[in-house]
């Protein structure tokens, strides 16, 4: 949701449109009815924006909104594709309603809109309030611990099914999770050769893998790790392949009060936005698998400047530890391999690598605002 409304909010400064403050989907998996306004601070955000694009809360009543032309911009479109396509339609019909918003505009673009992206992304896009209270809060009780980890464990259902790995279930919960996958219109690829996808890095760890990750890398057994996910899919259970190595585990729902916690259990959105807060302020960020959640928490800790964030080779890992899991390579050779294997992925500045033919595969610029709005040396004011 952030990437896309701050691609939405160079969107309409490229063609001089008013923006009507976004819809939010309350049809995914997640079945949230949240609104803007619920997640966000409408006001802040009008504010921040107010010498870039017009901002207006609903569309006035002039517009009769069951006559909308509405459309899906074109994925990961240079800004002349606005002009040059959108514009005329928005000049003959005068409101677009957007069927489609995320990734509809192509990582690279000029400083102009980039620099407004992160505006939008870093300091319109700022939690509700409440919201904002009460991550404030967990993060607090946290850090009175000391440092932690926040791991970004994406093992729940939703995942698991659409991604069709299985690595780790049994074949009951296989079974349950490849009926999902057909049952979901929306998801289009159904049959998954799940050895393969995890062999090329395209499934996300498991507990046990991420547990032995942190064991090479050597972090110590009372390290305090912040799951930041919805419900993992086996519950407590699944979890203990983790928890067995490291026992230091909490969550959202143990750092507070149910009392605390009543406003927004029920909207997986306002819990996200939760964990979102919570990742950005840890020690370090570990995404295990590379989705909309990750990226966005990764960019936003290297501009807050570079935040360690660690990001699992996952080809590789797999690779290593299953030759350890068949006894072909002792724990001091995965030590070894995973240390080399990471030393160079951990959030450390570098220019975004661009050009490449397929933009869906290039380095994203919400995972990696460099260049664009972080500054390239200590002598620029930017
Ligand atoms: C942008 O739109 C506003 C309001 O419709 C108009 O007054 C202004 O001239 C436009 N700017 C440009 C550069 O077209
Ligand atoms: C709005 O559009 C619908 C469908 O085109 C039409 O039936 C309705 O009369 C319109 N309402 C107004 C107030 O113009
Ligand atoms: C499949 O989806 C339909 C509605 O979309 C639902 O009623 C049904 O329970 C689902 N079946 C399974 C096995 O998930
Ligand atoms: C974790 O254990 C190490 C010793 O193994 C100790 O030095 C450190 O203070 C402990 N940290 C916490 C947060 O308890």
């Amino acid at each position: 949701m952030r990437t896309a409304i701050c691609d939405m909010v160079a969107v309409a400064r490229v063609m001089n449109a008013t923006l009507v403050i976004p819809d939010l989907d309350h049809t995914s998996y997640w079945d949230d009815p949240s609104n803007f306004e619920d997640i966000f601070d409408v006001n802040q955000f009008i504010k921040q924006l107010q010498h870039d694009i017009r901002i207006v809360k609903t569309l006035p009543n002039d517009f009769n909104s069951s006559d909308i032309f509405q459309l899906a911009p074109k994925s990961w479109s240079q800004v002349s594709y606005y002009q040059e396509e959108i514009l005329p339609l928005l000049l003959k019909h005068k409101v677009l309603r957007f069927s489609l918003t995320d990734s509809r505009l192509a990582n690279q673009i000029s400083d102009e809109f980039q620099r407004l992206r992160c505006r939008a992304n870093y300091k319109a896009l700022r939690f509700e309030p409440s919201l904002r209270s009460l991550g404030n809060r967990i993060v607090k009780r946290l850090q009175k611990g000391g440092s932690y980890i926040a791991l970004h464990l994406r093992y729940e259902k939703d995942m698991l099914a659409f991604s069709g790995c299985t690595a780790g279930l049994s074949y009951a919960e296989a079974s349950e999770l490849r009926r999902i996958r057909y049952n979901t219109s929306r998801w289009k690829e159904k049959e998954i050769n799940a050895e393969t996808r995890r062999a090329s890095g395209g499934c996300p760890l498991t507990p046990l893998e991420i547990g032995l990750l942190l064991r090479a890398l050597g972090y110590p057994q009372n390290t305090t790790v912040y799951i930041a996910a919805g419900e993992i899919y086996g519950g407590r259970q699944r979890m203990q392949s983790f928890t067995a190595l490291y026992p230091n585990v909490v969550t959202k729902e143990t750092l507070t009060s149910p009392e605390e916690l009543k406003p927004f259990r029920r909207f997986q959105n306002r819990l996200a936005a939760l964990d979102y807060m919570v990742a950005v302020e840890s020690d370090v960020f570990i995404p295990t698998f590379d989705g909309n959640m990750a990226r966005a928490v990764q960019g936003h800790r290297r501009f807050l400047g570079h935040r360690k964030t660690l990001i699992p080779d996952r080809t590789r890992l797999v690779r290593i530890f299953d030759e350890f899991e068949r006894r072909a390579i002792g724990w001091d050779s995965v030590k070894l391999q995973v240390q080399k294997t990471h030393r160079n992925r951990q959030g450390e500045p570098h220019f975004r690598k661009s050009g490449s033919s397929n933009a869906k595969l290039e380095e994203s610029f919400y995972a990696n605002p460099l260049p664009g709005c972080i500054c390239e040396n200590t002598t620029t004011i930017c």
